[in-house]
């Protein structure tokens, strides 16, 4: 019996997976793509069946998500298709009209935006006009309860991380697209918080800014360890920064498809030109085309 067992196994030139009958690049490619559903970080934001409806427009119908602690999730999809309500009803500024939000595992409908650990960057700057740089910055940790000195010390730190310390004096349209971008997310992390969300926080800005910027936020991100759920058009925005990416289409609002960014950390600007990158750019274009 030795013998014929020893036969069989040196004339068969079939690779493990074809002896055992399943395709293990199959299986790979699953794990890869759903990865981020099934590891073991906790959920830090789990969006079950949420449904939101303006009059007779559906922008999201019957959303379900899982975005675990300290994942970077890209959430793509052509105008309208419902990203901004999305991050809206996460941040608390907008009710579902079904369906369950939990953060951090609690339900969070009855929960006041303030009370939220999210941060959210609107579509635009936001930054008020009359208020110094400074005081931009500060005015969100006053506004959540901290001290006068306290909330300009903190407005100070986070003005460094962003390279804007320097201008802590200047008002808002004294300063270039890039810096004000800068100090609206100064303004985000000003606050602490575990969960950060970016309503297409490049989208207006020109692309040699726009790559300077990517640079300096993928080393403070990934240094800090955060949730981010950022809303672009862009997709190599989406690859660049993104764990995962969601593609989502319009009319009604629904997630189309997840796609696995399997890109190593930490990230920098120049893999867009790697062939990896590309790759992964393809796949989310391809997404993207069915959306
Ligand atoms: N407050 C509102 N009142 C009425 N309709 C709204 C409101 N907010 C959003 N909508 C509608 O819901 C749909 C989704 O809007 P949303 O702003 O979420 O899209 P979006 O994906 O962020 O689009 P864009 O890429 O243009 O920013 C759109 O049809 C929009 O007109
Ligand atoms: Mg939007």
């Amino acid at each position: 019996m030795g013998e014929g067992y020893d036969a069989s196994f040196t004339l068969d030139d079939r690779t493990g997976s074809e002896r055992l009958g399943v395709d293990i690049f199959r299986i790979i490619d699953y794990i890869q793509t759903h990865r981020g559903e099934n590891d073991l970080a906790m959920p830090s934001v789990r969006l079950i069946n949420v449904t939101k409806r303006f009059k007779d427009i559906l922008a999201l119908d019957r959303v379900s998500l899982t975005i675990r602690s300290r994942e970077y999730v890209c959430v793509l999809g052509p105008t309208g298709s419902g990203k901004t309500t999305l991050l809206r009803v996460i941040a608390g500024l907008t009710s579902p009209d079904s369906g369950q939000l939990l953060i951090d595992e609690k339900p969070a409908d009855d929960v006041k935006p303030e009370g939220r650990n999210t941060a959210y960057m609107p579509q635009q700057y936001a930054l008020f006009p009359h208020l110094t740089v400074l005081e931009n910055v500060a005015f969100s940790p006053l506004a959540r309860g901290s001290g006068k000195a306290e909330a300009f010390e903190i407005a100070r730190k986070v003005l460094r991380t962003v390279k804007l310390a320097h201008r802590e004096n200047a008002l808002p349209h004294e300063l270039s697209g890039g810096m004000q971008q800068r100090v609206s997310i100064a303004r985000a992390l000003s606050i602490n918080p575990s969960i950060l969300l970016m309503d297409e926080p490049f989208a207006s800005l020109d692309e040699i800014t726009k790559q300077e910027l990517y640079g300096e936020f993928l080393t403070i991100w990934e240094k800090m360890g955060k949730t981010v759920v950022l809303v672009t058009h862009n997709i190599h925005e989406a690859v660049l920064f993104s764990d995962r990416v969601v593609v989502i289409s319009p009319h009604p609002g629904t997630v189309r498809e997840i796609v696995r960014i399997g890109l190593p950390r930490p990230r920098r600007v120049e893999m867009v030109e790697s062939l990896e990158f590309i790759e992964c750019s393809k796949k989310v274009r391809a997404v993207m085309r069915e959306a």
